[in-house]
């Protein structure tokens, strides 16, 4: 139903939830508004946004339309109050725009300026009594420029939810405050940058920005203050119109050298979107605004973590090996190299013995290319990609249950429900922006969180329930309340009836699921099981998130089963706020398995061995195709080490430092004929290679990646791949046609278009479709119809039923006994991507978090008597590593935690060589070692500035009631003192 109001003297129509300011941007008309930021609502600090309804005074941000308002924006009152408020702000800032790294056109102070046709300040501004703070590494904030808006205030509590930011309205100069007063760099900011992101003006700025944007702002300090006086002089006597009309000169000038060129995150599966600044090589500052995922949102890699594309030490050259050594070659004899022993290897054993490994970080394209490398050149099926150590059984858990390996639906439908699981998830770490959705909801909305992990990590801490299971037995409790869900007639029959299959054979498995035998397994109280199984019968709709701490286990893909077995009994498919998310770790690690860089599957998920799938790849390849399956990661180290397999092209893929059980990985490593690796740095991996070949970065490339919402999403070019390397595509192709093909890409569109036309499941993707911030959830129809709920109409099987599939328990393979006495648990760490060789080459990150270490209770540090800083030797059954001890109560007992960002002390030198029996995906979770106390005292491996020695302090958003309450406060345009309550009926918080 429309709304029918007039807005100066016009008719106009509007929707009954809008807000004014909303009707008032969509029609166009210019009202100020500096607090205003419709990715957080209203805060309504500024004032700046008064208009007249009806003859009172409101504020637009905050008011909704109603039947029959008359809202005028230009009355004298409305103009007056406006103007009151904005000489309010001008009192808290300089205005030097020509002198500001913030003077690119954007600065809402400025545009406000100019806007209301400010010419003098009528409250002069006013120096605060506090130093600029350049504690963080990557942002600084200058109280002397904060106009108080609170935006960052609003982010940090209510978007992020890292809960650092307030403004102690009481105060007699206020200003932002982390952690109630500290400095940045002693607080809990974990540099997500989403203050930095939505502040208005240069008050918080990219340190990356600032001497850097503007042609005069690199001055000396003294000089730019010189210039700051002569701006303030001349402005008496010009006003500040002609001031800004320099400040506008030089704005435009900078647009000639400073670029903005959209890309997608090259770190985790969240698949964030933003703009990327640069001059030159530089890059200037990342801009999150209009993702289709994150809006406004960044964690600390995607915003400040990209030092590593102009790092020094990037490759530049092919390298080939010659005895122990390598020697820089030309391209043209690296590549004829490649060839040529790829070529006689074939000849000589076979296609089969040759095996291909995509990279998840690279993209959709180039995971197709490879894969056709393999198959259409070589003739072999040997061709994996990294799913297979981390998301291969949740794919595998959906696959037999609902059909699609993909997460049922988006980020908003997880916001949705009334109740989110996260099970083997540390989210706010390993996926921070897809947290924060979770976060809010829980915050503000009232959504119910349980989790279940091995350590209290933040989103533990928040749960309403947290769950403590023995390792590697979520199966059983997930298996015991669905059964105690089915015994006590409170599952979903209506929809079982309608929509699964199979629901007679399931329930006699469960037999052996009884509420004892979980808590006896788990070791959890049947009172705490029963209380789970209530809260998702009484929830409207509950998802279930989890990630390698149910994948990484040798049940991996029967617990993910599980999972989606307990979502169809409570029926939580099929809508809003229900189903099921895996958590894809990589940024394309959904698309190198949807792209086909599987040894069972030719792009979008078609059998290799279905002879029809077959005969249409063949036909539109011009060649004959291999039937049978091929090896996996796993079975090809095997091969290896069985002289099977002799040898291997690999490509963005650190293989060496994050396959599980090192020792034995690279030992086959070692024992190829020939190796190709193709990468960005040096790899540890590159030590096995005989021809290392220089790739270039996501930032130097076209191409798409598919996020853990099946979100295919377009990244630019931001710069030219650095002088010596080349995009993947590009050298997958040479070396393709340099073995006999006839390939002629000419860009990554034209091999999606042939992607398209052989995979019903991106039959519509075009790059048109996908163009800017544009994006398609698969499966997309030929007319571009996505879907981002994935079963809306049936789910993927023939009959259009789910099914649901039988399970049985079996023990963890690697366990814990007298001998190895201790819980190895792993997994990231927030700052640091996988083993690192990104994010160790930013300073800023290697200062926060310079190195790993390994958790251990209190409890056990007192009955070893080790401090934090203490080192360690940790000794499994399959190797060893020195490492110092971070003495916490995230981890319990005898259970120890490590995270995976280190090439001196890896991890998996300790993992075994178990896996998920279905999936073959290692069970990196499953690790018993004994701990040996060295006696030798280091510092704490998390520097004192860490952010997790940092207090937050919550509340629930800016809090302006409090600004309300000042004795001076006043709103603009009443001579009354103001001392409203914020209701729902003027607009709440927004929030
Ligand atoms: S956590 Fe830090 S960077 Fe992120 S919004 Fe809060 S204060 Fe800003
Ligand atoms: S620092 Fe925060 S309160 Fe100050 S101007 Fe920026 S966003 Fe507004
Ligand atoms: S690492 Fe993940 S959460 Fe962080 S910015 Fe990149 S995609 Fe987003
Ligand atoms: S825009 Fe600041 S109060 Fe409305």
């Amino acid at each position: 139903m429309e709304i029918n109001l007039t807005v100066d003297g016009t008719p106009r129509e509007s929707k009954p939830d809008e807000r004014l300011i909303e009707l008032i941007n969509r029609i166009g008309l210019k009202v100020p508004q500096v607090c205003y930021h419709p990715q957080l609502g209203p805060i309504q600090t500024c004032d700046t946004c008064m208009v007249e309804v009806d003859g009172k005074l409101v504020r637009a941000c905050a008011t909704h339309v109603a039947p029959r308002m008359n809202v005028s924006t230009t009355s004298a009152r409305a103009v007056a109050a406006q103007r009151e408020a904005f000489d309010r702000i001008l009192g808290n800032h300089m205005l030097y725009c020509t002198v500001c790294d913030n003077n690119n056109g954007n600065c809402t102070v400025h545009n406000t300026t100019k806007l209301m046709a400010v010419e003098h300040q009528k409250i002069p501004f006013e120096t605060k009594p506090y130093e600029v703070d350049n504690s963080n590494p990557f942002y600084r904030y200058d109280p002397d420029q904060c106009i108080l808006c609170g935006r960052c205030v609003e982010a940090c509590q209510n978007v992020e939810v890292n809960e650092t930011l307030s403004i102690r309205w009481e105060d007699p100069h206020p200003r932002v405050l982390w952690d109630g007063g500290k400095p940045i760099g002693e607080s809990s900011c974990v540099s997500c940058g989403h203050c930095v992101t939505v502040c208005p003006c240069n008050a918080l700025m990219e340190k990356s920005m600032v001497g850097k944007a503007g042609f005069l702002t690199a001055l000396p300090k003294t000089a730019l203050a010189g210039m700051i006086d002569i701006v303030k002089g001349v402005e008496p006597d010009t006003g500040y119109g002609a001031i800004l009309k320099v400040s506008e000169a030089e704005s435009a000038m900078r647009e000639s050298r400073i670029r903005r060129t959209k890309t997608v995150c090259t770190y985790c599966g969240v698949g964030c979107s933003f703009d990327v600044w640069t001059k030159d090589r530089q890059i200037l500052k990342v801009e999150p605004r209009e993702g289709p995922t994150n809006g406004i949102s960044t964690c600390i890699k995607g915003k400040f973590g990209w030092d590593f594309v102009n790092s020094s030490d990037r490759l530049t050259k092919p390298l080939i090996r010659e005895g122990s050594k390598f020697r820089e070659s030309s391209w043209d004899e690296a590549l004829g190299l490649v060839a040529r022993r790829l070529a006689e290897i074939k000849a000589r054993r076979g296609p089969d013995s040759l095996a291909f490994i995509s990279s998840s970080k690279c993209t959709n394209e180039e995971s197709y290319l490879m894969q056709k490398l393999a198959r259409a050149v070589i003739g072999t099926n040997n061709m994996d990609n990294c799913s297979r150590y981390c998301q291969a059984p949740a794919t595998m858990g959906l696959f037999r249950t609902v059909g699609y390996g993909g997460d049922s639906g988006s980020i908003k439908d997880i916001e949705n429900a009334s109740l989110v699981i996260i099970i083997g998830s540390n989210t706010a770490e390993a996926h921070p922006v897809l947290a924060t959705r979770v976060k809010r909801a829980h915050k503000l909305r009232g959504q119910k969180l349980i989790v279940s992990d091995l350590r209290k990590h933040e989103m533990a801490e928040r749960a309403d329930l947290f769950l403590h299971p023995k390792p590697g037995t979520d199966l059983v409790w997930i298996s015991a309340i669905t059964r105690y869900i089915l015994d006590n007639g409170l599952a979903k029959t209506s929809f079982l009836e309608k929509w699964v299959n199979g629901l007679e054979e399931y329930k006699k498995s469960l037999g052996p699921f009884t509420m004892e035998f979980a808590a006896e397994t788990c070791g959890l109280p049947i009172e705490t099981l029963k209380k789970v199984a209530d809260m998702i019968v009484e929830a409207e709709g509950v998802c279930v998130l989890w990630a390698m701490g149910v994948t990484q286990h040798s049940m991996g893909s029967d617990t993910s089963t599980a999972i989606s077995n307990l979502l169809l009994v409570t029926g939580n498919y099929m809508r809003t706020g229900t189903g099921a998310y895996p958590l894809r770790g990589h940024n394309n690690v959904q698309g190198a398995s949807d792209h086909g860089a599987m040894p069972n599957y030719l792009p979008g998920y078609q059998l290799v061995d279905d002879p029809e799938v077959r005969a249409r790849f063949e036909a539109g390849w011009k060649v004959k195709l291999p039937s049978t399956k091929g090896l996996d990661n796993k079975e090809m180290i095997d091969a290896i080490h069985l002289g099977k397999l002799k040898a291997m092209y690999l490509f963005g893929e650190e293989i060496s430092l994050v396959d599980s059980n090192k020792n034995v990985v690279d030992g086959g490593l070692a024992k190829l004929d020939f190796f190709v690796v193709q990468d960005i740095f040096f790899s540890d991996t590159c030590r096995f290679a005989d021809v290392v070949l220089p790739a270039s970065p996501s930032l130097e490339k076209e191409g798409t990646f598919t996020s853990t919402e099946r979100r295919i999403q377009r990244l630019y070019e931001v710069f030219e791949p650095l002088e010596g390397s080349r995009p993947d595509w590009r050298i997958i192709q040479e070396i393709a046609n340099r073995l006999g093909a006839d390939w002629n890409f000419k860009h990554p569109s034209e091999i999606y278009a042939e992607i398209a036309s052989l995979t019903p499941l991106f039959a519509g993707v075009t790059y048109e479709r996908l163009e800017g911030y544009k994006s398609l959830q698969w499966p997309v129809a030929a007319d571009g119809t996505d879907q981002p709920l994935l079963y809306e109409k049936q789910f993927n099987f023939p009959d259009g039923k789910a099914r649901l599939f039988p399970l049985t328990y079996s023990e963890p393979g690697d366990r814990v006994n007298d001998e190895f006495d201790l819980h190895l648990n792993n997994g990231r760490l927030l700052e640091h991507f996988h083993e690192g060789n990104m994010t160790y080459r930013s300073a800023g990150i290697r200062e926060q978090t310079p190195d790993t270490f390994v958790e251990v209770s209190p409890e056990l540090a007192t009955e070893r008597r080790i401090k934090t800083g203490a080192w360690v030797q940790l000794v499994s059954r399959y190797g060893q590593v020195r490492v110092r001890a971070l003495v916490t109560d995230r981890v319990q007992g005898k259970e120890l935690y490590m995270p995976m960002n280190s090439s001196e002390s890896p991890v998996n030198r300790l993992t075994s060589s178990f896996t998920d029996k279905v999936t073959h995906t290692p069970a990196y979770k499953e690790a018993s070692v004994r701990m040996l106390v060295l006696g030798e005292n280091g510092e704490s491996p998390l520097p004192r500035g860490n952010p997790r020695f940092g207090h937050r302090t919550p509340q629930r958003g800016v809090e302006v009631e409090r600004k309300w309450k000042r004795p001076e406060y006043r709103v603009p345009g009443s001579p009354m003192l103001f001392h409203a309550t914020k209701t729902k009926a003027n607009g709440g918080s927004g929030t």
